[in-house]
């Protein structure tokens, strides 16, 4: 298998590809990332993913060496010569680049731009069924989580911790105990016949799939509040989570408390976005 990446203007095969000891996102993890979700051909929300990557590398000061939609012409390109892959995912790395470790970067900078492409094994319907555990952890991360920031050591160690406890996902809970997010998904929760999910601010990732399904349920007239809260809240019925490589998962059970999993919003939301998946790999273009 011939697994073939991008790095600085090159493609490459992936055990030829090398980054610099001195590069910042190896000494400060001082870069963004973006995960975009290619299937059978079809990038999903492409411009949105690149929105948000362009936001993100704004919002630390570092400028993408390539337009908009050069970077979604390479992702593109990497997914055809990954050609062992049906569904990927996607993986943008843009770091500071390369410099003598000292916190202040040099001006003018030279960023690394790294794209990587990876089998996307879309959750079955079996995996659906299943779901997933998660527990819930107090909230140690940066105040700037809506930027997607390549620094994952919080997400990491609340990975492992979940791992730990026999669960799949970690929930960051601020100080008041409301469900902010997990280590790498969106949570939502149906209350009261209503999706409610954290509104979009500095402790969450605006996610692309959150995004999606919030746009599904609206269509389909499923009430939908953007607001903080809590596991144990009355009239909490069901919880999922979104992301670009989870798609949309039921949460049977979140510490000790069972939830009916999958719910019937959880599965109608599923049904909606499965369609939605089905029509655009019917479509041919794939870029921008
Ligand atoms: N993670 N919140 C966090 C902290 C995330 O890391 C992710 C995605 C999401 C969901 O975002 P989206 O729907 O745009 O994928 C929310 C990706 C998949 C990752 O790190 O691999």
């Amino acid at each position: 298998m011939n697994e073939v990446v991008y790095l600085n203007g090159i493609f490459l095969p992936l055990e030829d590809a090398r980054v610099h000891i001195e590069d910042r996102g190896f000494q400060f993890a001082d870069g963004v990332y973006e995960v975009i979700a290619c299937i059978g051909g079809t990038f999903l929300d492409m411009e949105l993913h690149l929105e948000r990557f362009y936001r993100s590398a704004t919002a630390i000061g570092i400028s993408p060496p390539v337009t908009k939609r050069k970077l979604g012409e390479l992702a593109h390109q990497l997914y055809l010569r990954n050609a062992h892959l049906e569904n990927a995912t996607i993986y943008i790395q843009l770091t500071r680049g390369r410099a003598p470790r000292s916190h202040i970067p040099p001006v003018p900078n030279r960023p690394t731009l790294a794209l990587t492409a990876r089998k996307l094994e879309l959750p079955d319907d079996t995996a659906f069924t299943q779901g997933i555990r998660a527990i819930t952890i107090r909230d140690m991360r940066w105040q700037r989580c809506d930027i997607k920031s390549i620094a994952l050591l919080p997400n990491v160690l609340g990975r492992m911790e979940a791992r730990r406890s026999g669960a799949e996902e970690a929930f960051w809970v601020d100080n008041n105990g409301h469900i902010l997010e997990g280590c790498s998904s969106n949570v939502l929760a149906v209350i009261d016949q209503t999706l409610v999910t954290h509104p979009l601010d500095n402790h969450v990732l605006g996610g692309i799939t959150r995004h999606l399904c919030l746009q599904l349920a609206k269509h389909h007239g499923i009430a939908i509040q953007e607001r903080a809260w809590h596991p144990y809240e009355a009239g909490m019925e069901e919880c999922m989570v979104t992301s670009t490589s989870w798609m949309l998962l039921p949460v049977h059970c979140i510490n000790e408390r069972q939830l009916p999993s999958p719910g019937p919003i959880t599965q109608q939301l599923r049904h909606w976005l499965m369609q939605h998946l089905a029509s655009l790999s019917k479509k041919k273009t794939i870029l921008p």
